[in-house]
């Protein structure tokens, strides 16, 4: 890892590893029926190694943008592509300001702005507000105060548009049991509720409560949570919430977290060797996966996907038939759960007489999102 200047900060990598699949898909579909705009609220830059800023969130996203736009002007579409980078602090800033006029070109146009992006919520709006533009929005703060919902709702309520921030989850859930912290703006004025669990009880309240109240404020119709490991830990460190108004959009970013979490064991595996043979003093001749330990990922899917079947069940039991786009909106709103195991779950209460499936073109059609089936709950379920 260390020629990727991403060493002891893997956890970085895996973020800007899942922007990038994001912003690389997102942007390809958008961009070819709307201009783009992307705001990087936080911008640093934080820790960067590389002379060329390609460890950065921005360094990302303006390389995606500008290959994106390459790509469909080959195809008779260019759409306006803007950048605005958004730096607090002065040392950071000079840097960013440098490599934004490098950056900026008729194809993509970048600007950096040395703000307080809290202090300046009406001129990104307004920036993210001309007319047939989809703005994309990164808020990365370091702590979890600027994730606070009052904080960013004029950017959550921007329409169109698609918000990623990242949640502090380690954070949170080791200081909300302190009487003295206030986490209402983050998780609601109940959050000292959450103060009665622990472990990855807390941690999935936590992350959530963040996903309803980020979803009311934008009225957004889907909110996503990938999960970011340590590097060196069985834990996570942090959430980034994905939030949109389209399927398609749950579509892209559940596909850019499956892959981020292959890519999360290669890169902890890694990391894992690395620590061994420091330790020892001996290089090993296994291969990083053979000694691979991890549990806290699977622990996480095991329960996501037990409550998801729960939550998918009770729509059915209240409701008695209920489309399978929305059975597939309750699924795939919990982290480590895909599609693959919505079927499995359907294709096993269909066999066992829980459900049947009304709308299928044909007896053994996929259930498909957007291909009107939908399913009629018969019975007692197991689950
Ligand atoms: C975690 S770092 C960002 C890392 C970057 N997104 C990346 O992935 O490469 C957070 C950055 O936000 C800056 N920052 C903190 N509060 C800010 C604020 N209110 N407005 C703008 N920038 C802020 C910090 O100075 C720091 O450079």
């Amino acid at each position: 890892m260390t020629e990727s200047g991403y060493q002891d900060r893997e956890q970085s990598e895996l973020k800007h590893y899942a922007i990038r699949l994001y912003l690389e898909a997102a942007t390809r579909i958008l961009g070819s029926a709307w201009d783009l705009k992307y705001v990087d609220c936080c911008a640093g830059p934080w820790l960067s190694a590389t002379g060329d800023y390609s460890d950065t969130s921005f360094g990302i996203a303006i390389e995606v943008l500008r290959d994106m736009r390459r790509e469909l002007s080959t195809r008779n579409r260019a759409p306006r592509v803007e950048c605005l980078l958004i730096e607090k602090e002065k040392e950071p800033f000079r840097k960013l300001e440098a490599f934004a006029k490098s950056k900026d070109s008729s194809e993509v146009g970048v600007r950096a702005e040395n703000w307080d992006f809290t202090g300046h919520l009406d001129d990104i709006v307004r920036y993210c507000s001309t007319p047939r533009t989809f703005p994309f929005i990164l808020i990365d703060p370091k702590g979890w105060k600027l994730a606070g919902i009052s904080q960013i709702s004029p950017l959550l309520k921007l329409k169109p548009g698609e918000v990623v921030v990242n949640l502090m989850s380690s954070f949170i859930t080791r200081f909300v049991n302190n009487e003295a912290s206030d986490f209402s703006d983050l998780l609601g004025e109940d959050f000292p509720e959450l103060r009665s669990l622990s472990g990855t009880e807390l941690e999935f309240a936590v992350v959530r409560k963040y996903c309803e109240l980020i979803k009311r404020e934008g009225n957004y119709a889907y909110v996503c949570a990938l999960p970011v490991m340590k590097p060196d830990s069985d834990a996570f460190n942090f959430y980034l919430i994905y939030a949109t108004r389209h399927p398609k959009g749950v579509e892209v970013f559940k596909s850019a977290e499956k892959r981020t979490e292959n890519q999360t064991h290669v890169v902890r595996a890694d990391v894992q060797k690395r620590q061994r043979q420091e330790r020892s003093g001996n290089f090993e001749l296994f291969s990083e996966d053979v000694l691979y330990r991890e549990r806290k990922y699977q622990q996480l899917a095991l329960e996501n996907r037990e409550r998801a079947k729960r939550g998918v069940i009770q729509l059915l039991r209240e409701r008695g038939q209920v489309p399978y786009d929305e059975c597939w909106a309750e699924a795939l709103q919990f982290s480590a759960v895909y599609q693959t195991d919505l079927r499995t779950w359907t294709d096993e209460w269909e066999r066992e007489g829980t459900i049947s499936i009304i709308g299928r073109k044909f007896p053994s059609e996929l259930l498909r999102r957007g291909h009107g089936q939908v399913l009629e709950f018969r019975g007692m379920s197991t689950v």
